[in-house]
């Protein structure tokens, strides 16, 4: 795999760092780092001309910072003759903002597409977009991943029995069918009503949960509105415990509160798409890594094999 570069922005130097031993690999020496006045500065330290280059950012909290940091090295890569740039964007954020839900509004996911083709890059490889139809604003191959595998090997050790998968809002229907498939459990829905930006209300629940150990699945927790109010509608219709697998813990202003709070949830699993701060980690968070998974897909990307299975 000489050809095979993996270079990483400041957003997750340690996701990339086991994404490379899963590769057998070194991280390629680069700074990435500012001038005085904060604009970004970047020097890849090896040679890439020909090489088949892969940067992981997510763009994760600071948002700003970290997706013009990913522009600004993809720009680097391209001036320096690399053969072919993936952006690995294990959490894409701006991702929320994808339809003109209101006037005056912009589509933010389109937006940062059109700034990551316009850098140079040449793929996308991501994981559990907010909403699919965002590979649509892409004109180069987007490879996208889901965590699924990830979080059923983890249920599957708890050996749970009597499970219903909940989603927590109309959004998250089709992943939360998906994890129901694979497990084979129950399915039930929250109908969620979002008052603004950090508090939602859970109007009714559709399914049966009386007595089953429930498991929200969603792409995003934030604030943690969502989650705190799924996992009451689900004690009031008395399931017997409540777990949630949640892909991107960006748990953001209240969201570890909430959750030291709300004891009902047994435990939150997240995935290391976004690296956890030591302030936001906590008894009942647990951790499941994607390097595995991301790495198998650049290494099959690299070597032109199908990655359709990783998808399942
Ligand atoms: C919404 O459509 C998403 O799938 C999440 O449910 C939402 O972003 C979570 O936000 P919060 O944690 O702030 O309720």
């Amino acid at each position: 795999m000489h050809n095979l570069k993996i270079i990483s922005g400041t957003a997750h130097a340690e996701l990339a760092k086991s994404i490379c031993e899963y590769l057998k690999l070194t991280v390629c020496d680069a700074y990435v780092g500012r001038f005085s006045e904060g604009e970004i500065r970047v020097k890849i330290n090896e040679n890439v001309r020909g090489k088949d280059v892969f940067v992981i950012q997510p763009t994760c909290s600071p948002p700003n910072e970290n997706l013009m940091e990913l522009l600004v090295i993809i720009d680097a890569l391209k001036r320096a003759s690399s053969a072919r740039i993936t952006a690995v964007i294990p959490y894409f954020g701006y991702a929320r903002q994808d339809r003109k839900d209101q006037p005056r509004v912009p589509i933010t996911a389109k937006l940062v597409a059109n700034l990551l083709t316009t850098a140079g890059a040449n793929r996308i490889l991501t994981v559990d977009l907010h909403a699919g139809q965002i590979q649509g604003f892409f004109d180069i191959p987007v490879d996208h991943l889901f965590a699924i595998g990830v979080f059923h090997d983890y249920f599957a050790r708890l050996k749970l029995k009597d499970i219903v998968v909940v989603s927590p809002d109309v959004g998250s229907i089709k992943m939360a069918r998906a994890y129901a498939k694979r497990i084979g459990a129950g399915l039930a829905i929250i109908d969620k009503r979002r008052e603004s930006p950090e508090k939602t209300e859970a109007m009714h629940l559709l399914g049966e949960v009386d007595g089953k150990n429930a498991i929200i699945v969603d792409d995003i927790i934030a604030t943690g509105g969502s989650l705190i109010e799924a996992v009451g509608a689900l004690k009031k219709y008395k399931a017997k415990s409540v777990r949630a697998a949640i892909s991107h813990g960006v748990l953001s202003g209240p969201a570890i509160e909430r959750v030291e709070k709300c004891k009902d949830l047994q435990e939150l699993v997240i995935t290391d798409s976004i690296p956890l701060e030591d302030h936001k980690k906590h008894p009942r968070i647990k951790v499941l890594s994607l390097a595995p998974l991301l790495g198998e897909a650049i290494r099959r990307i690299h070597h032109e094999e199908s990655v359709s299975s990783l998808f399942d």
